[in-house]
């Protein structure tokens, strides 16, 4: 089949979180079980290195962005025989600092930045030599796709337009913006209603993915069903309840190419299941790192994380807060809201030799605190999927997980089955429930036989593509027919 996958982010060439592992894993997946893939993304600032590899396409873009005409060109990275990536090339947009904006604060252009992204990708699909067979694109920077080729399919003139499938993995992320905006699509006005594009009076992307994508798909079979309720729809329940038939959930795979504890570049020992020495060499590695104590009997949790209300920072500083007199220690890495980076900082201050807080974007740094830590704080206060729970018990690195969306589906509690457990769960949101799951990760630490029997049923468990790759497969096979 030829696939195309259309992404604002793609590991190895841009990440800003999980969205970006898993476009990338899937589309690798995908091309090793013999399917055609292209992959259309955004030529950032950071990825020169890239460059050097890539070939220019005899293409250019010059496309209608509101009553500008906006010029582009296409860089072709030949990755393997069946997998080609596309970067769309528009330094005035995609050349910067950040990705999606700069020091907490989206770019002010990111419609019209988007909006060009989305256009160059059904350009291409229109009009390469290969079209693809089917699109399939990722969040709300490539959601405005569905709708541009629902508009060429109700058009006619474009022969065979391909189905598109969107897929959610985040729908706090919507790509909202003011009304006039809308101009930029030059579609006709009644895109811009209830019933499409309109959103509260805004123009948002995510909607107008939501209602013309042929096919939904998110990323855990939890999430699935808890975006249909209030509390998880981001106020898109409406919508999402109309399409609930259409909409399938996937749980995320991981790609042990990369994260793994064997032959990795980021880590300092390696190790596994049947060795686990490399693991408290790389405990003691990082703890010198990072200025702890290097101490080899006190518990020490790592958390690799973006800084934001999504990830429940507001209920992990106070409970260590409440906690850390109780002498474990915690190794944390990440960015985002400034309040959470100072507050951090300031637990970083009271508490030097147990407490490390890097704030920045490291992956080797992601990896040996996965590897480094006994357990890993993700006390979500939603999930759709989440890869560090999965990366932390290929790591042997116990999960601490709130019992939400993909962290419901991929991890076993302790509470919930204690002889098949590989993680701790707790339900509530709240600092009282975190810290319970706190102290009962440092029981558990007194007691090594069940913390190692944990650890080893956590790393025997196994997300790699083949099965997620397969249900794509199956709904993009439902969808050509
Ligand atoms: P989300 O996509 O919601 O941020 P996931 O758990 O799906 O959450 O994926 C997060 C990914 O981003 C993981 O690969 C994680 O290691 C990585 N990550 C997050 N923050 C950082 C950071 N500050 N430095 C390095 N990697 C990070
Ligand atoms: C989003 C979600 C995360 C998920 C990732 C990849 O960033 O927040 O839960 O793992 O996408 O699908």
């Amino acid at each position: 089949m030829k696939i195309m996958q259309v992404a604002g982010e793609c590991f190895p060439y841009s990440k800003t979180g999980g969205l970006a592992d898993m476009v990338g894993a899937l589309t690798k997946a995908l091309a090793h079980q013999g399917h055609e893939l292209t992959l259309v993304t955004p030529l950032y600032r950071g990825m020169e290195s890239w460059l050097s590899k890539t070939k220019p396409l005899d293409w250019k873009l010059e496309l209608p962005i509101g009553n500008r005409l906006v010029t582009g060109q296409i860089r072709v990275l030949q990755v393997s025989q069946d997998f080609r990536v596309l970067m769309v090339d528009q330094p005035d947009f995609f050349q910067r600092k950040g990705i999606y904006g700069e020091d907490g604060e989206d770019y002010a252009d990111n419609a019209e930045r988007f909006v060009f992204f989305c256009k160059a990708c059904v350009n291409l699909a229109r009009y390469l030599p290969d079209a693809p067979d089917l699109i399939h694109a990722h969040d709300w920077q490539s959601a405005l796709v569905p709708m541009l080729m629902h508009h060429e399919r109700m058009r006619g003139g474009w022969a065979k337009v391909p189905p598109s499938l969107l897929t959610l993995h985040n729908l706090a992320y919507q790509g909202n913006f003011p009304p006039a905006s809308f101009g930029l699509s030059n579609l006709p006005e009644n895109y811009f209603t209830p019933q499409s594009a309109e959103f509260y009076g805004q123009f948002s992307f995510l909607k107008a993915g939501l209602i013309h994508a042929d096919r939904l798909t998110t990323v855990s079979p939890t999430y699935a069903r808890e975006i249909l309720t209030d509390e998880f729809s981001c106020g898109l329940g409406g919508v999402l309840n109309q399409r609930a038939d259409q909409l399938h959930g996937i749980l995320n795979g991981v790609d042990y190419d990369d994260w793994q504890t064997g032959k990795n570049p980021h880590l300092t020992h390696s190790y596994d299941r049947t060795n686990m020495r490399g693991k408290a060499q790389g405990k003691l590695a990082l703890q010198k790192q990072l200025g702890l104590d290097p101490s080899t009997t006190k518990p020490l949790f790592g958390c690799v994380s973006r800084l934001v209300d999504q990830k429940g920072m507001d209920i992990l500083m106070p409970a260590l807060n409440a906690t850390l007199d109780r002498g474990y220690q915690v190794a944390l890495l990440g960015s985002g809201m400034p309040h959470y980076q100072e507050g951090f900082e300031r637990i970083a201050a009271r508490f030097p030799e147990q407490v490390s807080v890097t704030i920045g974007y490291d992956d080797a740094l992601a990896h040996r605190i996965e590897a480094g830590s006994d357990f890993f704080l993700m006390p979500s206060r939603f999930e759709p999927c989440g890869l560090n729970q999965m990366y932390s018990l290929r790591y042997g690195s116990i999960p601490i997980v709130r019992n939400v969306g993909g962290l419901s589906d991929s991890v076993v509690g302790l509470d919930e089955n204690p002889t098949q457990a590989d993680g701790i769960k707790f339900s509530d949101f709240g600092v009282s429930a975190l810290m319970q799951a706190l102290a009962q990760a440092l029981e558990l630490y007194q007691d090594q036989k069940q913390l190692k029997a944990m650890q080893k049923r956590g790393m025997a468990r196994d997300f790699s593509w083949q099965a997620t790759s397969n249900a794509y497969l199956e709904l993009y096979r439902q969808m050509v027919s």
